[in-house]
């Protein structure tokens, strides 16, 4: 199946010069989310996963999907202000200022096989902050996973450490 005519390019959006990848149309199918999500679950060739992490807000559909399918259990990193019990936060870099995500202090046991899930890999600042959340906790990065990835952006290159996996790649 061509996942790739359920990503729908959104010209101008958020912001003038931006054309977003619009997942909606993969959600709304369930063979196609099927499919991908069967994609996601070879690339990690049988490997041993205890939690999925998932990044606020795209990366939690599929992360959530993964975790049941391998086991695991899911773990929400999330924008600032957003978990109710103790945060640790890792900050990364916007075009104009820096932003943070956060995880709950007990979301991940000291030696834990985690799989990190987001949707779009662009820059790699999200990645990246991500990946210094779960090695804080102790967790062992075992890949990172995405829907699309956006190679013109060298996101690889902030994240070089660890197995990277994408479905699709622009
Ligand atoms: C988007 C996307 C990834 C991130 C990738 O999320 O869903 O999480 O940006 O960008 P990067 O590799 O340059 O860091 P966004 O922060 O727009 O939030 P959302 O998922 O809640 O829409
Ligand atoms: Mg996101």
């Amino acid at each position: 199946m061509a996942l790739e005519k359920y990503i729908r390019d959104i010209v101008d959006f958020p912001k003038k010069g931006i054309v977003f990848k619009d997942i909606t149309p993969l959600l709304a199918s369930s063979e196609a989310t099927s499919e991908c999500l069967q994609v996601l679950l070879e690339s990690l060739n049988k490997q041993k996963i205890d939690k999925v992490v998932g990044v606020e807000s795209r990366g939690f559909f599929f992360a959530t999907l993964l975790a049941q399918e391998l086991n695991a259990g899911f773990i929400p990193v999330r924008k600032p202000k957003k978990l109710p019990f103790n945060t640790i936060s890792a900050s990364y870099e916007l075009e104009y200022g820096s932003d943070s995500l956060e995880i709950h202090i007990d979301a991940i046991q000291k030696g834990d096989k985690v799989l990190i899930h987001d949707d779009v890999l662009a820059t790699g600042g999200t990645a990246k902050a991500v990946c210094e959340l779960v090695e804080k906790l102790g967790g062992e990065i075992v890949q990172l996973n995405f829907i699309m990835e956006l190679s013109f952006l060298n996101g690889r290159g902030k994240v070089k450490e660890y197995p990277v996996f994408a479905v699709i790649t622009y």
